[in-house]
């Protein structure tokens, strides 16, 4: 029997980011090739007209699975009975620009929407941050729609976490494919930690941890950190505007992996709402290794952490409790 349609908001659709995303959603990437979507497209009325044209785009490629459109600058129609909301609208960072710049105009957005969706949203909604500044705007929306579990609320590290799997499969010329279980601590930010101290990687003798396969440890601890935390930054100077393929494409793998689950023996990395696990401070939106089972993501614990990981820790910890704060006064 054909399953029922589930609804999938995006936010900001006539933006970037949209417009790569969509037609993914549409085509069976995020929620499986046998699921039909509705899409909820939101965008700003300076915006509408494009949007529309996004609207015509998506009939025109008659993708089977796609039941139905709502294409709106109503912030009401647009979240009314939505099961997965990927929130990605707002004012994306330019070039020279800290993602701090972009807090005011961002965290105020994600409070007048949190309302929005606590209303009119179907329960047990899953909604993922996508525009930054991601963790603090997730947090900030958790924070004024106290009726939506806090474990429904996340913001987008998957990105960070492919990037990580993307660089140690070309420095090391193994597939994609066969590495995994790298983690990306904190912010989606400079101050993330990508930590491969557990990462493995598949080979005709078996799996090995990744970092018995690099001659030097320096690459691990210098290069490879920096190359992920900047990757955002390198995008936006090769691009004079900020990732929004790959992005796209992330957003639908934390979605997938959400509701579908991850497979056995491999967790993902995504921000979710500290519960103190490894020390990392309670109330924040914090990136963390996680499974995901039957709809719900669980931390994965008991991972050592070394010293040299701790201080990162702890770093991007602490730009997000200065986020927080940041964006509390934003608002005031
Ligand atoms: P974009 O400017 O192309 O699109 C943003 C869209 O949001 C625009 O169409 C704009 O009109 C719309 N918008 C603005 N205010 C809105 C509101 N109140 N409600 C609904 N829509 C609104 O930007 P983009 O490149 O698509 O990036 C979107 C966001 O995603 C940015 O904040 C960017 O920094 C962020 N981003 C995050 C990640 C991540 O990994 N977390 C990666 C890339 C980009
Ligand atoms: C990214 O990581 O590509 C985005 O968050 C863009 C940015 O602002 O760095």
């Amino acid at each position: 029997m054909a399953k029922e349609p589930v609804r999938v908001l995006v936010t900001g659709a006539a933006g970037q980011i949209g417009y790569a995303l969509v037609p993914m959603i549409a085509r069976g990437v995020m929620l499986g090739h046998d699921q039909p979507v509705i899409l909820h497209m939101l965008d700003i009325p300076p915006a509408a007209e494009a949007l529309n044209g996004v609207k015509m785009e998506l009939v025109d490629a008659a993708f089977p699975l796609l039941k139905g459109v709502v294409a709106t600058t109503d912030v009401v129609e647009a979240c009314t009975g939505v099961n997965v909301a990927v929130m990605v609208g707002g004012f994306p960072r330019k070039e020279g620009m800290e993602r701090k710049d972009v807090m005011s105009k961002n965290v105020s957005i994600y409070k007048s929407q949190a309302s929005a969706l606590e209303k009119h949203a179907a329960a047990n909604c899953k909604v993922v941050v996508v525009a930054n500044p991601a963790n603090t705007n997730a947090l900030i929306l958790k924070e004024f729609a106290p009726s939506i579990p806090e474990k429904n609320i996340t913001c987008l590290t998957r990105l960070d976490h492919n990037r990580a799997l993307g660089q140690i499969s070309e420095r090391l010329n193994v597939q994609v494919s066969d590495v995994k279980n790298v983690i990306i601590w904190g912010n989606h930010s400079s101050t993330q930690y990508p930590d491969v101290n557990h990462a493995t990687i598949k080979t005709p003798a078996g799996e090995k941890p990744a970092r018995e396969l690099v001659a030097d440890d320096a690459w691990f601890n210098g290069e490879f950190i920096t190359t992920v935390q900047q990757r955002g930054a390198a995008i936006i100077k090769a691009r004079k505007l900020s990732s929004a393929l790959s992005a796209a494409s992330s957003a639908c793998d934390h979605i997938r992996d959400w509701v579908l689950g991850t497979p056995e023996g491999t967790w993902v990395s995504m921000g979710v709402y500290s519960d103190g696990s490894y020390n990392v401070p309670a109330g924040l939106i914090y990136s963390f290794p996680v499974t995901c089972q039957n709809g719900e993501w669980k931390i994965v614990q008991g991972l050592s952490i070394d010293e040299f990981s701790r201080k990162k820790l702890d770093a991007t910890a602490e730009e997000l409790s200065e986020e927080k704060a940041l964006a509390y006064s934003c608002l005031s």
